[in-house]
């Protein structure tokens, strides 16, 4: 959500700016801003809608000549997406960006800005405000972020330039994501290691609470107390081309089709020196001394947590439960004696599950994040981190981490199993049935024309673990081609939701366990004699000669990993058909760091 990028070196800052941000526009956002300083001057430039309208505008930033910048892409939270509201924001003295929301800002305009003229309607503002009032009190700007910090409540990520010190930035963290990037002659910020990984390799944390001065030449951390924190940097191993598209024409294709070498990286990646699927001792050690898992997450990882909940429960025996963070976090259930807690998130950083985080830290119990950034908030805080190895997923709609989420989640249970199963074997059927689903998309391209081209809702059926697919092929298609539709347990239907099916609405019903296939084929032909036109998806050792999608065979436990792929492709079709803007569908972020 949001992306914050600066840069001061000795090259034209807004080329380099806005090239940053576009490596951030996956995150989503509604306008975009840049602040270039130079000889004590600092030029504003903002466009509303894509960042291609800044680009235009500035015209690549080509002919500026200014070496230091900031810049911004915006998630409204407060204020419309306007160009006012868009930031840099500034007063006098200071410019800054601001990833996060102020919750106190309404007590600190009444206790500290009463009669300063407000220009947006941001909970942005406020800072500049605090900082150019606490300067003028404390006398030196570092005392003043300081001070700042102990004012804000809420989630901030700030960069911050200084018209009367135009040989620093400033950056300022808490619970929002920001890294300081190191480079030779130059340094930059961003709220990803993605936003840099053009210039540089080479990465600081930022903790939460903490501040950076940052020059041409040097890189200094500082708690809230302005005390200098030492820390060593770490490298990122991201690959430049991960980053970009190749021949797909979106990078939802791209990652849809990636999930067969993903599968096979996780194998690779967790295998011992006698090939052997392991997870860490320590891990291990913790959970065991468990009485019961409580996994948490939120959308997609939510989902790939509800089918981690059956592997763990099947191979390790231990009771596991997962819930929804943002839920979790208000109405906490009564734990038991040992809890242990998974966190799974994909980008580290969503602020609803690091909420739970906090709290169950602060209970003493002890936690592992699955992710797939390595050095994300979320893996910092945990005790454990297991990482997914899927590569950067940059399409909003997660895809390739979905499955990957499902296979750590399978490596890691059957580690913890006395009974363990030939999960290489398994795994390896897997990734290979996967490969040949990517090889029928033109079916699946046909299937949506037939299906979803113009409906206006559609339902997705299915029973035990194909009942946590319908949730996520629900969510799917529903986030990027704007259907209304909802995942049913497919016994479920006839206590209410059947009375929606009208004559033609769609239906998907998956099919993959051998135990519910005759019940699901009979909710099929309740839905089918009220006029419901019907999808099967099958399994093929349990297929119908009438199922129009049929997935060759795996063992039924990763039915899950190789179903997403179809309802994946659906889903993609349907918003390629119907125009919608697939990698960075409306009002949705990658990384949401509100809660
Ligand atoms: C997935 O398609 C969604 N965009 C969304 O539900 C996402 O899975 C959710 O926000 C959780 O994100 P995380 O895995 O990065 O924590
Ligand atoms: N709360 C701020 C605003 O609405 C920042 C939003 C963001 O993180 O982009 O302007």
């Amino acid at each position: 959500m949001c992306g914050i990028v600066g840069y001061i070196g000795d090259k034209n800052a807004a080329p380099i700016l806005l090239e940053g941000l576009s490596k951030l526009e996956y995150r989503g956002y509604d306008s975009a801003g840049i602040a270039v300083a130079e000889n004590g001057k600092v030029q504003l430039h903002k466009a509303v809608g894509k960042l291609e309208n800044l680009i235009k505008k500035t015209d690549g930033g080509k002919k500026m000549t200014e070496t230091i910048g900031i810049g911004h892409t915006r998630w409204a939270t407060h204020g419309k997406p306007t160009e006012n509201n868009a930031h840099p924001h500034a007063a006098n003295r200071f410019t800054l960006v601001h990833n996060g929301i102020i919750e106190n800002e309404a007590a600190l305009r009444k206790h500290y800005l009463e009669g300063v003229k407000f220009n947006s309607d941001t909970d942005t503002e406020v800072i500049v405000h605090l900082l150019e009032k606490f300067v003028k009190e404390d006398k030196d700007v570092k005392v003043a972020i300081a001070h700042i910090i102990g004012e804000l409540e809420g989630s901030f990520a700030l960069a911050i330039i200084d018209k009367e010190d135009m040989n620093t930035i400033y950056a300022v963290k808490n619970k929002s994501p920001l890294l300081v990037g190191k480079g030779d002659g130059f340094n930059m910020i961003g709220s990803d290691a993605m936003a840099m990984i053009a210039n540089t390799d080479t990465f600081y944390e930022i903790h939460d609470k903490e501040f950076a001065v940052i020059t041409r030449d040097s890189i200094e951390i500082f708690t809230s107390y302005a005390k200098k924190v030492e820390r060593d940097s770490f490298h990122a191993e991201i690959d430049v081309s991960d980053t970009e598209k190749g021949t797909y024409p979106h990078f939802m294709l791209k990652e849809i089709e990636e999930q067969p070498l993903v599968i096979r990286r996780i194998m690779q990646q967790y295998s011992d020196e006698d090939g052997n699927l392991v997870v860490d001792k320590d891990i291990i050690k913790d959970i065991k001394a468990s009485d019961r898992i409580y996994i948490i997450a939120c959308g997609t990882s939510y989902h790939a947590g509800l089918v981690g909940q059956t592997y763990i429960e099947q191979l390790a025996k231990i009771p596991t439960m997962s819930y929804i963070a943002s839920e979790f976090v208000h109405n906490m259930p009564l734990l038991s004696k040992k809890p242990f807690f998974i966190f799974i998130s994909q980008s580290g950083e969503t602020a609803d599950s690091r909420a739970v985080l906090v709290k169950v830290k602060e209970m003493g119990h002890k936690c592992l994040t699955i992710t797939n950034v390595k050095g994300s908030t979320l893996s910092r805080e945990a005790d454990h981190t297991m990482i997914l190895h899927a590569g950067p997923e940059i399409a909003v709609a997660s895809t390739k981490a979905y499955t990957a989420q499902m296979a750590v989640l399978a490596v890691l249970a059957n580690a913890l199993s006395d009974n363990p199963m030939n999960l290489k074997y398994e795994l390896a059927k897997t990734a290979t049935v996967m490969e040949s689903l990517c090889n029928n998309r033109e079916l699946f391209h046909e299937l949506s024309k037939e299906f979803f081209a113009t409906t206006r809702n559609c339902f997705y059926i299915g029973r035990s673990t194909d009942y946590y697919i319908c949730l996520e092929a629900a969510l799917k298609i529903k986030e990027i081609s704007y259907i209304q539709a909802e995942g049913f347990a497919a016994g479920e239907l006839k206590h209410g939701t059947i009375a929606l099916i009208e004559k033609d609405t769609p239906v998907v019903a998956f099919i993959t366990r051998e135990a519910v296939n005759l019940n699901t084929r009979s909710n099929i032909k309740e839905v089918r004699s009220r006029g419901a036109k019907v999808l099967t998806i099958s399994l093929k050792r349990i297929s119908a000669h009438s199922d129009q999608i049929v997935i060759g065979d795996v063992d039924e436990m990763f039915a899950p990993l190789v179903s997403a792929l179809p309802m994946q492709y659906l889903a993609y079709y349907a918003a390629l058909i119907r125009g919608c803007d697939i990698d960075k569908p409306r009002n949705l972020a990658k990384s949401v760091t509100v809660e």
